[in-house]
């Protein structure tokens, strides 16, 4: 029936059938777009424990705060994965290693970063301090301004408190928008082999991952 009237008044009858089928496939573009965009909002969390021990009990507690933080999607990392030459100014002549690379663009590419630090005489572990090194020479700004949480534990009394302090002074200067910080005395006492003992540290760390979920995002 149609075809017909089109043969006779052409134009207006063939748009009619145009509009229709246009207007039905913003419709499933609105639905489907609903979609993407939910998707969107689920916040990159970039998450590591700064150790390289292959047990080390700083990437447990990132990784378990990390799972708390509202609509993100945990992103775990292992340094082990980022064994690079030790950086010296010498070597760096030669380029920043590829491990360098792509670690600053798993920083890049984050919404938002947890680190739990270990604490190693005082300070950060050789293995963390020299990632840091080596991606500080690719951008100044080696955190991008991202929301950051910065955590440090210990199986002892002070928590690695010593090293998380380092951490909240030193981080912003290299670009690191730190939302909130903790530090966790006797890992064995909050932390049992079969996953979280003690529930009232556990609802500071929901309290402390709801914070990376509502910081701005500044890029
Ligand atoms: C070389 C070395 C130095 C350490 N120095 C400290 C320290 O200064 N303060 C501290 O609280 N713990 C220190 N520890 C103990 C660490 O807190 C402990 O090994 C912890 O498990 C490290 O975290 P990780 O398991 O995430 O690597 C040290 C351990 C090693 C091996």
């Amino acid at each position: 029936m149609f075809i017909l009237y089109i043969f006779i008044e052409g134009r207006t009858y063939a748009c009619v059938g145009k509009f229709y089928g246009f207007f039905l496939r913003m419709y499933k573009l609105a639905l489907s777009t609903t979609v993407i965009d939910q998707t969107s909002e689920m916040k990159r969390i970039l998450t590591f424990g700064a150790s390289s021990s292959l047990k080390s009990i700083n990437k447990r507690l990132a990784h378990h705060v990390a799972t708390l933080v509202p609509d993100g999607e945990v992103h775990l990392i292992d340094l082990n994965d980022f064994e690079m030459p030790i950086y010296s100014i010498d070597r760096e002549a030669d380029g920043i290693p590829a491990a360098a690379l792509r670690f600053k663009k798993h920083i890049d590419e984050s919404d938002g970063i947890i680190i739990s630090f270990a604490e190693h005489n005082g300070t950060y572990t050789a293995a963390f301090k020299n990632i840091l090194d080596w991606i500080s020479r690719i951008e100044r700004k080696v955190w991008a301004e991202k929301p950051m949480l910065i955590m440090a534990t210990s199986p002892g009394g002070n928590g690695a408190a010593t090293v998380l302090e380092a951490a909240a002074v030193g981080l912003p200067y290299l670009g690191a928008h730190v939302v909130g910080k903790m530090s966790v005395p006797n890992f064995g006492e909050v932390f049992g082999d079969q996953g979280i003992k003690d529930e009232q540290m556990n609802e500071k760390f929901t309290a402390l991952a709801a914070q990376l979920s509502k910081a701005p995002q500044e890029n």
